[in-house]
């Protein structure tokens, strides 16, 4: 069937406002609202000792996401790599590793051939893909699928959500599995991550305050994204986004390591965005950003109302939803996509159909 826009501007705005009800099927999927407790999964999380993702661009992000969850809840070593790497690189893997692809189209010929390249090593193999019937859902033992729907914008928002959501949602499978979460523990993260697509709603109402730094955001020429733990490779894909749509230059750092390089870049003229959820990493971040603000460097914190305030000059707020830290990935996307997309349509370029981009890489 043709997927039509609707009321929405662009695919890419409808898409970022489907992302509650995209997430809560994803977890449904994986996750027993009634109960409280992870459904049982085909790959036997306690006889691995470690798991491989391997993945592309957004999708490679939603890997780096999950992979503090693997290590924190379930005590699973997780590597994250970039598929254009792992194919060729000859890795050394161990026999009881779980390689796991992470695709929105399942056909991105580079996670692909690692995928085959797993499989031919003997190890047990999973795909994340939300296209159900594309190669890499056949080439996989085991199927996770993530249900976004058709996803029409070349920039991925509801796909990438729905992955994180659905690997959050085996990290805690895998934890009950290989014992390192309790029955009370489950239902309280199993709880957690079902008030997502209620937050992510909240979230899609930051839209206004958004706006109103768009302005200033559309005249740089550089932009950077900090974050810590799980807000780290959130950064990342803020920068992406904010690239492949606005074609303004973007990275994103871990905040811990901007005074190791990155802080040089700071100016008035640069401006940093820092994603800053009210967790036991919060008083850190908020240093970095004195630091930023210090050298005369504009900040936008996205950062509940609740969060202390840090009488910085030039520290802009933009007010999120306080949330559990495990969803604060799911949560903060939303307004990493509206910064984007708000400040591509100021710039008015074609959100989505971006220059040079296709949406599936099915060629190296
Ligand atoms: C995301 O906005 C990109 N356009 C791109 O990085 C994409 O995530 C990547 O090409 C991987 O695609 P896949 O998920 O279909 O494998």
């Amino acid at each position: 069937a043709m997927v039509e826009k609707g009321e929405y501007r662009h695919f890419m705005e409808k898409e970022i406002h489907e992302q509650p009800d995209s997430v809560q099927h994803t977890l449904s999927e994986y996750l027993d609202l009634v109960t409280g407790a992870a459904k049982p999964q085909a790959v036997d999380f306690a006889a691995l000792d470690r798991i491989q993702i391997v993945a592309c661009g957004t999708a490679f992000y939603a890997g780096q996401i999950a992979r503090y969850a693997f290590e924190k809840l379930a005590g699973l070593p997780c590597d994250v790599e970039i598929a254009s790497e792992f194919r060729y690189r000859s890795p050394a893997v161990s026999p009881r590793t779980l390689a796991v692809a992470v695709s929105q189209s399942g056909e991105t010929a580079d996670t692909l051939a690692s995928l085959t390249w797993c499989k031919a090593q003997g190890l047990k193999t999973a795909a994340v893909v939300n296209v159900h019937s594309s190669s890499m859902a056949r080439e996989a033992e085991v199927l996770w699928p993530t249900h976004a729907g058709p996803e029409i914008g070349v920039a991925s928002t509801k796909a990438f959500t729905a992955q994180v959501a659905a690997l959050l949602a085996l990290a805690v499978a895998a934890g009950v599995a290989r014992g390192r979460i309790d029955a009370a523990t489950e239902s309280e993260l199993v709880k957690a991550l079902f008030e997502s697509p209620r937050l992510i709603a909240d979230a899609l109402r930051m839209g206004d305050s958004i706006r109103a730094v768009v302005q200033d955001l559309a005249k740089a020429d550089d932009v950077l994204f900090l974050g810590r733990g799980a807000m780290f490779p959130l950064a990342m894909e803020g920068a992406l986004k904010l690239k492949e749509i606005s074609y303004i230059h973007a990275e994103g750092y871990a905040a811990g390591e901007l005074k190791h390089g990155p802080i040089a870049l700071i100016d008035e003229e640069t401006p940093t965005i820092a994603l800053a959820p009210l967790d036991d990493m919060f008083e850190k971040t908020a240093s970095n950003l004195q630091e930023v603000a210090a050298r005369g460097g504009p900040v936008i914190m996205i950062t509940p109302e609740r969060a202390p305030d840090l009488h910085g000059a030039g520290i802009r707020r933009i007010h999120a939803p306080d949330c559990h830290p495990l969803i604060a990935p799911l949560v903060y996307a939303v307004p990493v996509q509206l910064l984007a997309y708000y400040t591509a349509v100021q710039k008015g370029t074609d959100v989505d159909q971006p220059r040079n981009l296709a949406k599936s890489v099915t060629v190296e």
